[in-house]
């Protein structure tokens, strides 16, 4: 039987903690951190995630600044939009919710975004840096999953790490970070000859492809960890249901500590992205104070 990583307590602890310290930055230096969110169109899902990053943006005591657009907006409107966010001083975070309407380009749309702002870390400058070692906004889902690794182990030194897909969201700077932890990481993707075999030899499994129950328990060394980034709608005996990337019933009992879906990596990932904006938040406020400037305009 694994050790089930509960992410819904997981993250409220790290929440709890970021409520402190907005508190904090309030009273001692009358900033408000601010999250600016854009929506475009109306896919069920993105409205889902992003009214859920809104809630816990203010249950934190965040200021949730949401932007909506139709579906058929322009590039010049949403870039127009991103540029004013970038200039607002009271403004520090600014997410654009991913996918994008196929009219517009998501690689201008993130790169329009002022590096220091980006909270999704998705900005290539952020990517670079993160790639490089260098201080970074690192991506919130990645992130959220290292959280998770550490209840697990205290030093990830030398652990053999298999990522499971290699999504610029998720799979690629999850390898960077497991990397930085000094594991040794292989990244398996759909062109990639005998994955259950390298999968098997693994102590940490990422999977993060979007394929319901993809991983199998023959994929899983004994007491491996089993971190599922996947969130799949599928229909069970005519009900919709949330399905992992991996195979939780054939799995759990094969496996050392193992995150469910739903209850996982998600809340995980909202808590990193309010992380990442107190971060933005502090940092700001902290070269303010260094160099005598006000901060009651931010
Ligand atoms: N769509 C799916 N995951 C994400 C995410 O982490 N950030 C944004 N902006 N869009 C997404």
């Amino acid at each position: 039987m694994a050790h089930i990583l509960d992410g819904k307590l997981l993250s409220a602890q790290v929440l709890e903690e970021v409520a402190r310290e907005v508190e904090i930055l309030k009273a001692e230096r009358g900033v408000v951190p601010a999250l600016a969110v854009i929506l475009v169109g109306d896919d069920p899902a993105s409205q889902v995630y992003v009214r859920n990053k809104a809630k816990r943006a203010t249950e934190v005591g965040m200021l949730s600044i949401e932007y909506r657009f139709d579906a058929d907006t322009s590039q010049e409107k949403l870039n127009k939009l991103i540029l004013e966010l970038n200039r607002d001083p009271t403004v520090h975070g600014i997410l654009v919710q991913l996918p994008l309407p196929s009219h517009l380009s998501e690689d201008e749309v993130i790169a329009a975004i002022a590096p220091g702002k980006d909270v999704d870390g998705f900005h290539p400058q952020n990517v670079g840096a993160l790639a490089s070692g260098q201080p970074a906004l690192v991506p919130c889902t990645p992130q959220g999953c290292m959280i998770m690794l550490q209840e697990v182990y205290e030093d990830l030194r030398g652990k053999s790490a298999v990522v499971v897909g290699r999504s610029n969201i998720v799979g690629k700077p999850m390898a960077m970070l497991l990397l930085q932890a000094n594991c040794t990481v292989t990244i398996v993707h759909s062109h990639t000859v005998g994955i259950e075999e390298i999968c098997r030899r693994a102590d940490i499994v990422v999977a993060a492809v979007g394929r319901a129950g993809l991983v199998k328990s023959d994929w899983i060394k004994p007491g491996a960890t089993v971190i599922d980034v996947g969130i799949n709608e599928v229909y069970e005996e005519g009900r919709r249901k949330l399905r992992g990337d991996v195979d939780f019933q054939n799995v759990e009992p094969i496996a050392g500590a193992i995150t469910p879906v739903p209850g996982g990596v998600g809340p995980m990932t909202i808590a990193c992205l309010l992380l990442n904006t107190l971060k933005v938040a502090k940092e700001k406020s902290a070269f303010m104070k260094r160099n005598g400037l006000a901060t009651e305009a931010m």
